[in-house]
C-alpha cells in the first residue's frame, strides 16, 4: 500500500490522522516547548464510533508527531470532548505541573436505555508531559444536575479570583462553574439561553481574554449544530466581560468566528500566555461521515491567531495563520499593478507550486473579483468578492466529487465587515481545503473539496476592466513525516 502522504485528498500541511476517524480538536496544551493536540478519535474505523482522544505533539504547530492514544473509554463511558491544563501550583495534588484533562463522559448504554442522563465531566492526569495519562479514582467530578446535553468543559485558571473556572456547553446554553482543585465544581451562572443562534444544540466552548485598545475584552465562542450560517455546523462568538462568575456580553449580535462549512468545534490552547492559538475541525457534521477518503476522515484548519479588531467602536475578532507558517512557506512573488480586461491567467506562476499554495491580492478599490481554482479535468473552486452585496464567498459547486452528500455542492458566503476603501484577500490552499482570510481576518470563509487532482491552475475574471494593486504568491511545502 502507498504511504499515508501520498493517498488521494491527503492535506500536506494540515493535521490529519494518519488513519480512522477524527472530530473535535481536544486539549490543546502548551508546556515546555510541546504544542500538545489531542482529538476525538474512533481508532476502530473510518466514521464517528466509540471517541478516544488521539494525541499528537509539534513544537511548531506545522509539522506534528501522532502519539498513542491518550485515553481510552472505561466503566463510565467513551471519552468526549475537553481542555487540558497545567497545574502549575498542585491545586489538584497530582503534582506540580501535572498536565490535567478535564472531558465528558458519554455513556453509551444510559444514552440508548434512557435509565438516567448519560453525559457528565471526568478528569485524568500525566505527570510526563502527556505519554501516560491516568484516570482520577474520583470521577466524575461534576455529575449530569438534570440536563440530557451536558458536556464539552474548556477550564482555565482565572487569576483574578485563584480559581479554575469551567466553561460548560449545557443544551441551549452556557454554564460557568468554578473550582479550587479541579474536582469540587461549583455552579456560578448561565449564560446564553436567550441570546445568539439557537436552531441547535450549543456544543465545545472556550472562553477567553484578548487585549482591546489596551483593555482586557473577553471573548466566548459557541459552536452550534446544526444552524451555521453556510449550513450545519458552525461557531459562533460574543464579546464582553466576564468577573470569574457573569459573562456580560457587549451587545446582542450573533457573529460567526468563520463563515464558511468546515470550521467547527474549534478552540485555543491553553497555557500560551496572552498568544491565543485557535485550531478548528475543518469539517461539517452534514458530511463528515462520508466523504471521500479512504483510510482516514477529517483534517483539522491551519492553526490560527485570534485578536480584537475595533471596528466603528465595535469588537471583532480576528483569525490570521499562525506566522509559524511562513517557515514552510517559499519566497513570495509579488505582480504589482496587473490590469483584468476580460480575464488574467495566473497558471503559469500557480502551476508548479503543486497544488499547496498560499495566494494574497490586495486591492486599492472595491470591486468585484473573481478567482477561479481549478485543475486540467476542470474542477473549479470559486474565491470572490460581491460589491453590490459587500460579500465575500467561495463556491465548491463544481468542485470535483460532490456526489456523496447531496447539500456538498454550495455556495458559502461572509459579510466584509472591514470598512476600508481596498481590500485584502488570503487563501490558503492544501489539496482539499480553501482557507480564506479577507481584511487580515476578519471575514473567513474556510471549505473542503474533493477534486480529481489538486487544484493548481488559477484565472481571474472580471466583467468590468480591474486593477489588482497586488498578486503574491508562494508554494507551501508538506509539514507531513
Ligand atoms: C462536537 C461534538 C461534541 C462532543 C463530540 C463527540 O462536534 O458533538 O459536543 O463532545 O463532538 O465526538
Amino acid at each position: 500500500s502507498q504511504p499515508y502522504m501520498a493517498e488521494k485528498h491527503r492535506p500536506q500541511f494540515h493535521f490529519s490522522p494518519k488513519a480512522h476517524w477524527m472530530n473535535d480538536p481536544n486539549g490543546m496544551v502548551y508546556l515546555n516547548g510541546t504544542y500538545h493536540l489531542f482529538f476525538q478519535h474512533n481508532p476502530g474505523g473510518t466514521t464517528w464510533g466509540p471517541m478516544h482522544w488521539g494525541h499528537a505533539t509539534s513544537t511548531d504547530l506545522l509539522h506534528w508527531s501522532e502519539q498513542p492514544i491518550a485515553l481510552y473509554p472505561d466503566s463510565l463511558g467513551t471519552i468526549f470532548s475537553g481542555s487540558a491544563v497545567v497545574d502549575k501550583e498542585n491545586t489538584a495534588g497530582f503534582g506540580r505541573n501535572a498536565m490535567v484533562a478535564i472531558f465528558t463522559y458519554h455513556n453509551q448504554k444510559i444514552e440508548e436505555a434512557k435509565t438516567g442522563l448519560h453525559q457528565y465531566q471526568g478528569i485524568a492526569y500525566s505527570t510526563d508531559e502527556g505519554k501516560t495519562w491516568t484516570k482520577y479514582k474520583g470521577n466524575p467530578v461534576l455529575p449530569n444536575p438534570g440536563i440530557w446535553d451536558f458536556r464539552d468543559p474548556k477550564v482555565q485558571w482565572f487569576e483574578a479570583g485563584q480559581k479554575w473556572i469551567m466553561t460548560l456547553a449545557t443544551k441551549d446554553r452556557i454554564t460557568f462553574y468554578s473550582s479550587p482543585d479541579l474536582k469540587s465544581w461549583t455552579k456560578e451562572s448561565d449564560f446564553g439561553a436567550t441570546l445568539g443562534a439557537h436552531t441547535g444544540v450549543w456544543e465545545c466552548p472556550d472562553l477567553f481574554s484578548l487585549n482591546y485598545n489596551g483593555q482586557k475584552k473577553w471573548v466566548l465562542l459557541v459552536s452550534i449544530n446544526p444552524g451555521g450560517p453556510s449550513g450545519g455546523s458552525a461557531t459562533q462568538y460574543f464579546t464582553g466581560s466576564f468577573d470569574g462568575k457573569t459573562f456580560v456580553p457587549d451587545n446582542t449580535s450573533t457573529r460567526w468566528i468563520d463563515y464558511g462549512a468546515d470550521d467547527y468545534a474549534g478552540v485555543t490552547f491553553s497555557n500560551t500566555g496572552s498568544r491565543k492559538i485557535f485550531i478548528g475541525w475543518m469539517s461539517n457534521w452534514q458530511y463528515a461521515n462520508v466523504v471521500p477518503t479512504q483510510n482516514w476522515r477529517s483534517a483539522n484548519t491551519i492553526p490560527r491567531e485570534l485578536r480584537l479588531a475595533d471596528i466603528k467602536g465595535q469588537a471583532f475578532l480576528t483569525s490570521t495563520p499562525v506566522n509559524e507558517l511562513a517557515k514552510i512557506t517559499g519566497s513570495v512573488n509579488n505582480l504589482y499593478n496587473v490590469n483584468v480586461d476580460k480575464e488574467f491567467d495566473l497558471s503559469p506562476q500557480i502551476k508548479p507550486l503543486g497544488g499547496k499554495y498560499v495566494l494574497n491580492i490586495e486591492m486599492a478599490d472595491l470591486q468585484d473579483l473573481t478567482l477561479h481554482l481549478t485543475n486540467a479535468e476542470g474542477n473549479e473552486v470559486i474565491v470572490g468578492y460581491d460589491k453590490v452585496s459587500n460579500t465575500y464567498y467561495t463556491d465548491r459547486t463544481r468542485s470535483g466529487n460532490i456526489e456523496f452528500e447531496k447539500s456538498f455542492a454550495r455556495k458559502t458566503i461572509a459579510p466584509r465587515i472591514a470598512t476600508g476603501t481596498g481590500l485584502s484577500i488570503k487563501i490558503l490552499i492544501d489539496v482539499a481545503s480553501a482557507e480564506v482570510f479577507a481584511d487580515d481576518g476578519l471575514s473567513v470563509i474556510t471549505n473542503i473539496f474533493f477534486p480529481g487532482e489538486p487544484l493548481n491552475l488559477v484565472h481571474i475574471s472580471a466583467k468590468e476592466p480591474l486593477l489588482i494593486r497586488k498578486i503574491g504568491y508562494a508554494a507551501v511545502s508538506s509539514s507531513l513525516k
